[in-house]
């Protein structure tokens, strides 16, 4: 098996469960040093334990991504172990007034903590990471940084989250892309549509009639982050079975 990221290290947010999970899995896989963010404590040491046990290297590292000094504190361990965050991959978020549990998901409802939770985990957090992180790796002349937003963003689905979504993987990435690039550090997009973390995604509409399997998500996600990929930046990679397509009719 050709190992696509041996010696490199990599910082992936939300990796206690669904995609960013299995990102983590699949990097240590394929050499990575896996650094595995995510404010779900009991999950991490599980999920980390088990990557360890089959051979990888993954450390879980408990970080709420609304506060700054753990973001620091997490790039900085990063840096000071391996010398440069290689591949930061920003998966934690989702829908706010469903990962806050409300049951009224409307907007004019939505409580403005609820709005405040989506904006600081799905955009303030990914541009709080790249500050901590890009000066390392522009010294390094070495990284990449995707950016996970969703078909949302493209849609208008969510008033919060699909401008959370659009801001990330068009206006953050494109910048990021452009201050990265002199160094050649890439930063990259990826768009999902339904994808099956969740039962109920299956429900969701699609061009080619069905969600998509997390892998299909994750391997568009390695291969951006691979060396196959160095003269992509700045773009953002939808990848959603035609989601699109269906909200233009
Ligand atoms: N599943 C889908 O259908 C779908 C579609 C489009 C986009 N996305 C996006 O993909 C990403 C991952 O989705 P998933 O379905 O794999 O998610 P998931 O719900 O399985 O994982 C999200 C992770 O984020 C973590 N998290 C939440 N708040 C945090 C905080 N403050 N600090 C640190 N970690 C925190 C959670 O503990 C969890 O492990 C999300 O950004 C989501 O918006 C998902």
């Amino acid at each position: 098996m050709i190992k696509r990221f041996e010696g490199r290290s990599a910082i992936v947010t939300g990796a206690a469960s669904g995609m960013g999970l299995l990102t983590a899995k699949k990097l240590a896989e394929e050499g990575a040093c896996v650094y595995m963010a995510d404010i779900n404590a009991e999950g991490l040491a599980k999920e980390a334990g088990e990557i360890t046990k089959n051979g990888g290297i993954a450390f879980p590292c408990v970080t709420d991504v609304r506060e700054y000094d753990q973001i620091q504190a997490v790039v900085n361990r990063v840096i000071s172990e391996k010398g440069n965050v290689d591949i930061l991959i920003n998966f934690a978020g989702g829908f706010a007034p469903r990962m806050c549990g409300l049951t009224d998901r409307s907007f004019e409802h939505e409580p403005i903590d609820v709005i405040d939770w989506g904006i600081q985990v799905n955009f303030r957090a990914p541009m709080l990471f790249a500050r901590a992180a890009i000066e390392q790796m522009q010294k390094c002349r070495r990284g990449v940084i995707i950016n996970i937003g969703s078909v949302d963003g493209e849609t208008g689905g969510g008033v919060d989250y699909a401008a959370e979504k659009s801001g990330l993987t068009y206006g953050l990435t494109k910048a990021l892309a452009r201050i990265g690039a002199p160094y050649g550090v890439r930063c990259c997009g990826v768009s999902p549509g339904p994808v099956l973390t969740r039962a109920n995604m299956a429900q969701m509409k699609t061009a080619l009639g069905r969600a998509a399997e997390p892998i299909e998500v994750v391997n568009l996600v390695l291969y951006l982050c691979s060396d196959e990929a160095a003269f992509i930046t700045g773009s953002n990679h939808i990848i959603d079975g035609g989601r699109i397509l269906l909200s233009n009719q």
